[in-house]
């Protein structure tokens, strides 16, 4: 399994393509299951997960061609035409659904299309139980009947799935993209309230949009969505990943670096800026993204709480523990989000991180320095945390689990170390 080698203490600086958001990529992929015309989706990151999701996809039936390759300089996405003439198979297998939580995100377009899916019973992050209550009560209310069974769900819709007015009790990213592309086909008005306001959100619907669908109160948390007989094809080109953006920001700041975020958008990120802010770092908009900055002295410390969109990203909040570890002084990290999202904290304490649990938050105590260490994480964003940690760190970190940084970061070593940071993959045989 692949290892990365970081030897710490490089400032960072120079410029960093932002790469698509994977977290729009998905569900936009999911879209294309809703028309039999072509989507075709540009600046998609080159990911394990968007991968995976395109496999699942072909053997729902979707003919998927790639469009050139990643432009001439490497840093361009890719771009896919997805082609669903037919639905050929409503079933998402266990193999390829245990690999990502998002494949649920096939269960409300195939159902709307095809009036039938079976789709396994997520696996994914080990970040605390996750739930998919929310998913199929929402769908039951369109008129789907579901049965759970031999770890698969299995839904039908024997007549065409009928809009409804949906409150959901608690926000959900997954629930709302679901419900979302379930409605756009389904007979007559469907109102989604409580939706998740997040900018993957808000891409989905621009994209349903182009392609047809009728949906007033983007942006907001109350979608109202017109369900329509038919939707067409289009182009669309998804935005960058504000979660890439935060991170890369907090490399500069923990690393007292300069980077320039090719494509970052500070409106994406407005909590995280705030934070960054007032931990001390220079965020400035450019006409090409976004330059963050930060002079020599420690980290100022801050507190955060994550919520969902506005708030402090729950996807950022690993890599906001690594950095306040470092700063000077005591701050609370609090994660409303998940149940249990703190894989990170053991790791970075075997760092000399001085980190205390107390239920939902991490108690950070700041110290002068962190020391290399041998560390793994078992999430993505506990991952690029300890990737933080180790640029900042003295002397050598190894971190292993590699793949779960590549399931959501592209080139990662690739575009630190050409800004400066002493950082390699390792390639080691099974
Ligand atoms: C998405 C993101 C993930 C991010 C998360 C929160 C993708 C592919 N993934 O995940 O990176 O961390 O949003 O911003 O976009 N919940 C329920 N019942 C449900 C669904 C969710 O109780 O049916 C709970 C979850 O356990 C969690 C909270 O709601 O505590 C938020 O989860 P949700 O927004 O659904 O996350 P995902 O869509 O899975």
């Amino acid at each position: 399994m692949d290892r990365i080698h970081i030897r710490g203490g490089n400032r960072l600086e120079g410029t960093i393509p932002i790469s698509g958001a994977k977290n729009a990529a998905l569900p936009l992929m999911a879209a294309s299951l809703l028309t039999p015309e072509t989507l075709t989706l540009s600046n998609l990151p080159h990911l394990q997960d968007i991968t995976t999701l395109a496999n699942l996809l072909a053997q729902h039936g979707v003919a998927i061609t790639m469009d050139g390759d990643a432009g001439k300089d490497g840093h361009a996405g890719r771009t896919l035409s997805l082609t669903a003439t037919e639905i050929t198979n409503t079933t998402a297998p266990y193999e390829l659904v245990r690999r990502m939580r998002a494949s649920i995100l096939v269960l409300g377009p195939l159902l709307t299309r095809a009036g039938r899916a079976k789709v396994s019973l997520p696996g994914g992050c080990a970040i605390g139980s996750r739930p998919i209550d929310l998913h199929l009560k929402g769908l039951a209310s369109l008129g789907a009947e579901i049965e759970l069974g031999e770890g698969y769900i299995q839904a039908v819709a024997p007549r065409r799935l009928k809009g409804a007015h949906i409150v959901f009790p608690s926000v959900s990213v997954g629930a709302t993209e679901n419900l979302l592309m379930a409605a756009v086909l389904a007979e007559g008005e469907t109102v989604l309230e409580g939706a998740a306001r997040e900018p993957e959100v808000a891409d989905l619907v621009r994209c349903l949009t182009s392609m047809g669908a009728r949906i007033q109160g983007v942006g907001t948390d109350k979608l109202r969505i017109q369900g329509i007989d038919q939707l067409g094809g289009t182009r669309h080109e998804v935005e960058p990943d504000r979660i890439e953006t935060g991170t890369y920001a907090m490399a500069a700041a923990i690393t007292s670096g300069a980077l320039e975020l090719l494509g970052g958008r500070l409106d994406q990120i407005g909590a995280v800026a705030e934070a960054l802010t007032g931990a001390g770092v220079k965020l400035v908009e450019t006409n090409r993204g976004i330059h963050a900055s930060r002079s020599d002295g420690a980290l100022t410390c801050v507190d955060v709480t994550t919520g969902p969109f506005p708030g402090f990203p729950t996807d950022l909040q690993a890599q906001m523990t690594a950095c306040m570890a470092t700063a000077e002084g005591a701050s609370t990290i609090t994660e409303s989000v998940f149940e249990s999202r703190f894989a990170h904290v053991p790791e970075l304490t075997r760092m000399g991180a001085n980190i205390k649990l107390k239920g939902a938050s991490a108690m950070v105590r700041g110290v002068d320095r962190l020391i290399g260490a041998p560390v793994m994480a078992t999430d993505l964003r506990a991952s690029v945390s300890l990737v933080l940690a180790g640029l900042a760190a003295e002397g050598e970190t190894t971190i292993s689990r590699v793949y779960h940084l590549d399931r959501g970061y592209e080139r990662l070593e690739e575009k630190l170390a050409a800004c400066g940071a002493d950082i390699e993959r390792v390639r080691e045989k099974e």
